[in-house]
């Protein structure tokens, strides 16, 4: 018997240790909105580099919602011509199977925003075919319509039992200004006139979220902003253990310190070198141990995965500037650098670094770490930089 591997690269996480944070502050105001039926008036993002958690943790939060029995509308924003016919593509979907009178009261909201978003051309069925047309910009006027468009939503859900309403969106950094918009005013209105009706949005999204929603929006104080980071070394050590445990399977303290060390709280990472390293143990069965040698082959496999994944980001370097940057910053270490000795390594003025800094953060090469400084967006990203260069390593 072999048992297959229960790690996760690439796919959600089925636990997320380490993001208990997070998950408390988000329950806290799940249970507001599911015991006191109240809106939950901030929007909270979310936000991090790629392979950092996002995803995982937006279902995570989805799993509490169902768990407080909330009706959930997820959506990946991008995917489709725009972020607001996307949410109502959502609830159509929702109320698909619920009784008539409760769909109608539904159907009729939504055919009153697709009437305001196609302008009241009559034919004309999707609100998505206009939204990708103008860009979303007859839908300056369509907030109400949105509004009641949820509230028809949650009141109908109210009736089937559900304790409230919670849209999830992910990559939201790829929604489109006018949503954004909506959306946010849409928030600002229920704050001071429907404080009673249990919705609460959460979502994920790139680093450049932050930029993105700001840019659109005027009252930018309804979103909470919240950098998700890498993983600490305890949580990765869990991520790494619990699920061999699960199956019967250990590691050996020096194993799962090896492992760690490696993944160095990447959380992408940290999955492939568990996943390697159960290859390596023969797929073990219950009561094996996954031992450090086990680890030291894994380590070589994802050596090259991750080498892979860095080539392909950096063949996304295409100017000349944009490389300059990349190297100006491998030069000047592993950790977070700052954007002014950036600028001072490549002669330039830091606001030259605005246009390639947003193209590399774009790339998923760099990320804005704390005020002023940026950073890789994975561990070992700089090594890799100087070695292919040929790069001296940084002094000190
Ligand atoms: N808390 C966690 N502990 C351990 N592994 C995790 C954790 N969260 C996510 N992962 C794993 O990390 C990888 C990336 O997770 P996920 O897809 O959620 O990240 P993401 O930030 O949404 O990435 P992207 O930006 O590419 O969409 C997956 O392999 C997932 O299984
Ligand atoms: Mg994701």
């Amino acid at each position: 018997m072999v048992q297959p591997s229960p790690y996760t690269p690439g796919a959600v996480a089925r636990e997320t240790p380490g993001r208990s944070r997070q998950l408390a502050e988000i329950s806290e105001r799940l249970d507001m909105m599911s015991a006191t039926g109240r809106l939950v008036s901030r929007i909270r993002v979310d936000h991090g580099p790629r392979g950092v958690g996002k995803t995982s943790l937006l279902r995570q939060v989805e799993q509490r919602a169902h768990a407080r029995d909330a009706a959930t509308i997820w959506v990946t924003a991008g995917e489709s011509a725009g972020l607001v016919p996307a949410i109502a593509d959502g609830a159509e979907r929702l109320v698909r199977r619920w009784p008539v009178k409760l769909r109608e009261r539904v159907a009729t909201a939504l055919s009153h925003l697709e009437l305001k978003v196609t302008g009241g051309v009559p034919g004309v069925a999707s609100i998505e075919a206009a939204w990708g047309k103008t860009g979303g910009r007859r839908a300056r006027g369509a907030t109400r319509e949105f509004e009641d468009l949820l509230v028809a939503t949650v009141e109908v859900a109210q009736e089937r039992q559900f304790s409230g309403l919670v849209l999830l969106i992910d990559e939201i950094q790829a929604a489109e200004p006018a949503s954004l918009r909506t959306i946010s005013y849409a928030w600002q209105h229920f704050q001071s006139e429907r404080r009673f009706l249990p919705v609460a949005l959460f979502a994920a999204g790139l680093p450049e979220s932050v930029s993105v929603i700001n840019a659109a929006v005027s009252n930018s104080e309804r979103f909470a902003y919240r950098q998700l980071k890498d993983l600490p070394p305890d949580a990765a050590a869990v991520a790494l253990a619990n699920p061999a445990r699960e199956l019967g399977v250990g590691w050996s303290a020096d194993a799962i310190d090896a492992a760690v060390r490696y993944a160095a709280g990447y959380p992408h990472t940290v999955q492939l070198i568990g996943e390697n390293a159960w290859r390596h143990a023969g797929f073990p069965n219950p009561g094996a141990t996954i031992r450090r040698e086990h680890v030291e082959l894994a380590a070589a496999d994802v050596e090259e995965d991750i080498r892979e994944l860095f080539t392909a980001r950096l063949s996304k370097v295409t100017r000349q500037v944009e490389l300059e940057m990349v190297l100006a910053m491998a030069r000047l270490g592993d950790g977070p650098v700052r954007r002014h000795d950036i600028a001072a390594a490549m002669g330039k003025p830091t606001d030259a670094l605005g246009v390639p800094r947003g193209r590399l953060i774009g790339a998923g090469i760099i990320t804005d770490s704390s005020h002023g400084y940026l950073e890789f967006t994975v561990p070992g990203f700089a090594a890799f930089v100087r070695e292919v260069h040929d790069l001296d390593d940084p002094q000190g």
